[in-house]
């Protein structure tokens, strides 16, 4: 499978929530490392600043676009998918890594949950949309950021958005969101056997990035309190840029990494049959 993958250099790698943290980290490397580089970003102004940080890590010559999208919005989603397709006839690699976690729940206009839509179903409907695109361009490559959060948690199919469990200033939901990435992955995997695609994620460790950073001032205290003890955003991107650029991860696929090994998740994010059920049910939220 992905026989003759040499790495990024010449070949396009879209990448989402690029615009700061452990995406932006990984952006960087990657442009060092000679990569067409798509970022998504909500905003503009946030997306200039991104592309001068890319720019000045890739050197004269980086190929970096902007795409305007609201992960939270599956309209938009499919605004960005098709305007993806539109501009370029290979994608080499996709990178589904913006997230966020939301200590109260909010519910977007689409009336979903906006963790589940900006967290799993915006990685879910832009990886479907783009799937035939990536399998033209094998071999290709899909990488989820997920988490160590995605522990101890089950996804509530009877209660998928939310309304009954909002619990733990959003750490419960966040974490059920981060098992979904799982899960996606492992169908993913299924899915595209075979095809040259390969799909894998991983936990970046406790990064210092702007996460945790929309939930007002005390949860902004206590990324603070904890940054001594967490990684720099080019650390928690390593396993990133190594999923998504080394030839040695060419026969991955369905794994969940950390640390760039293999890593083995917990029990129900191992459980093919909640895998094919979460596509299923994502299938249906997505809809159009
Ligand atoms: N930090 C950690 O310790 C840690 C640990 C495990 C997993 N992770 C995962 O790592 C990934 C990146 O997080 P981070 O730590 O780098 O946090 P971050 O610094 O807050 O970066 C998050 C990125 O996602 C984007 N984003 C968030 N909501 C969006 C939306 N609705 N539409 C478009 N873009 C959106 C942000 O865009 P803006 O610039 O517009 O805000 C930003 O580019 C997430 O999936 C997170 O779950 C983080």
């Amino acid at each position: 499978m992905a026989a003759g993958w040499t790495g990024v250099r010449d070949k396009r790698v879209v990448i989402t929530g690029a615009t700061g943290g452990i995406g932006l980290a990984a952006a960087e490397e990657l442009a060092r490392r000679g990569a067409r580089l798509a970022i998504t970003a909500r905003s503009q102004g946030r997306a200039a600043e991104a592309v001068g940080r890319i720019r000045a890590a890739g050197g004269d010559g980086v190929e970096v676009d902007v795409l305007q999208a609201d992960l939270a919005s599956l309209a938009s989603v499919r605004a960005l998918a098709a305007e993806l397709l539109q501009r370029y006839e290979r994608i080499d690699v996709l990178v589904n890594n913006a997230g966020a976690m939301n200590a109260s729940r909010q519910v977007t206009g689409e009336g979903l949950e906006l963790t589940w839509a900006v967290n799993h179903l915006a990685p879910f409907l832009l990886t479907t949309l783009l799937l035939e695109r990536l399998k033209a361009s094998a071999p290709a490559r899909v990488v989820t950021t997920a988490s160590d959060a995605h522990k101890g948690k089950l996804i509530p199919f009877d209660d998928l958005n939310a309304e009954r469990g909002y619990a733990q200033r959003g750490f419960d939901r966040y974490g059920q969101t981060k098992l979904a990435n799982i899960l996606f992955t492992l169908e993913l995997a299924e899915r595209v056997r075979g095809s040259g695609v390969t799909a894998n994620c991983f936990h970046p460790g406790t990064v210092a990035s702007g996460f945790n950073r929309n939930n007002g001032a005390l949860m902004s205290a206590v990324m603070v309190v904890i940054r001594p003890f967490s990684r720099s955003t080019a650390r928690g991107a390593e396993t990133l840029v190594w999923l998504a650029d080394a030839p040695e991860v060419s026969d991955q696929t369905g794994g969940y990494f950390v640390d760039r090994r293999r890593a083995t998740p917990s029990r129900p994010a191992q459980d093919a049959e909640a895998a094919r059920r979460l596509w299923s049910v994502s299938e249906e939220q997505t809809r159009a």
